[in-house]
């Protein structure tokens, strides 16, 4: 079965192919970033008019990439939610009118379903079930995963999400939206040990997060310090051995609560490398594994959408195929059941 993806949530245009029986054929991406980053973040309607603009050169492309065409489409799945409503309408519109015309069934996706599931897209991907630890600018949700569509809460962020940290942290610093990557970067240059910082809710016997005071410290440091380049990484490089070390620190926890010996890492701050590096160490101490997306896939992309929409149309075949044209800017994953 050939599945399009097609997400449109937030602001990347994301096409992909992906076929059941040989996996994803072809992808494309186009990131708005550049188009937001004069106003500090995302403005909605500018994002709802792009993605009009990208979305079928970038069917086009993934089509011809693949050397195939929009008649060998069997289904096509969608971003529904939750995300900007005039964004996912975009993607919802393109979807159902193809599916229309070609005869196909459609389906809506969620799109943090998309994310969690983007690392099995890899090679080697781990078996159900797992501990998914999905860390995004608005979620950073601990998950025990034993199917499609069957996901058990373990822990959430109180507050503030672990991206959303480091974009405000980013923000403190004078850096440029998005500021995950920025903060990264500049903390490559930091000095260990100059600063201090806390790790709230750390040995909180749960595995819940809160971020919130930890962004407060950093306004604290910020506005105790001239904030010349060095200072900057200084407070840059504490930030993110604060926030990896928590994340890290939740998910050992979350494996021996569980019993469970694979880890998966989805979500843009997935991309962290000291992040990466933190939860290889601990993993492999304790002989467990963990599995990340490529880099590209962290962040959102039509791969994940063609994957998720893939795997639910899969368990639908036979079945009659439904169409809707509604968006769900929320959309709570805990909604989410397994396909029947
Ligand atoms: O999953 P995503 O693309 O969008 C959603 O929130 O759905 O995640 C974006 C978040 C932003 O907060 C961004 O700053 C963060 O992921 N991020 C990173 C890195 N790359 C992206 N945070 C830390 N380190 C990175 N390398
Ligand atoms: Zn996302």
């Amino acid at each position: 079965m050939l599945v399009l993806g097609i997400e449109s949530s937030c602001d990347e245009t994301g096409i992909a192919l992906y076929d059941t029986e040989r996996g994803l054929l072809a992808h494309a991406l186009h990131s708005q970033i550049e188009m937001h980053s004069e106003y500090g973040g995302v403005v909605p309607e500018l994002a709802s008019r792009d993605h009009i603009r990208r979305a079928l050169p970038l069917i086009q492309k993934v089509l011809n990439d693949a050397k195939l065409e929009l008649s060998d489409i069997n289904g096509i799945a969608y971003t529904q939610g939750p995300g900007l409503s005039g964004a996912l309408l975009v993607g919802t519109s393109i979807a159902e009118s193809l599916a229309f015309t070609l005869n196909v069934p459609t389906i809506g996706v969620h799109h943090l379903e998309g994310h969690l599931l983007a690392p099995l897209l890899e090679e080697n991907p781990p078996q159900f079930p797992f501990v998914a630890l999905l860390v995004s600018g608005g979620h950073t949700q601990l998950m025990k995963v034993t199917g499609i569509g069957e996901y058990v809460l373990l822990g959430d962020t109180l507050d503030d999400a672990a991206g959303e940290a480091f974009d405000k942290t980013a923000k403190l610093l004078g850096l440029d939206y998005p500021g995950g990557p920025a903060v990264s970067k500049l903390a490559n240059q930091g000095k260990k040990g100059r600063f201090k910082l806390p790790r709230p809710m750390l040995n909180s016997g749960d595995l819940n997060f809160s971020f919130s005071g930890l962004k407060t410290a950093v306004l604290t440091l910020a506005n105790q310090n001239e904030l010349d380049l060095q200072t900057k990484a200084d407070i840059a490089y504490e930030f993110q051995e604060a926030a990896t070390e928590i994340l890290t620190t939740k998910c050992m926890f979350a494996l021996r609560e569980t019993g469970l010996d694979n880890l998966i890492v989805s979500g843009g701050v997935g991309a962290n490398k000291r992040l990466r590096e933190q939860l290889n160490f601990a993993t492999k101490r304790k002989l467990c594994h963990v599995h990340y997306p490529r880099l590209e896939f962290c962040t959102d992309n039509g791969a994940m959408i063609a994957y998720a929409g893939a795997m639910r149309l899969k368990a639908l075949e036979g079945t009659q195929p439904s169409h809707s044209f509604t968006v769900r800017p929320r959309w709570d994953l805990a909604e989410l059941q397994k396909p029947q």
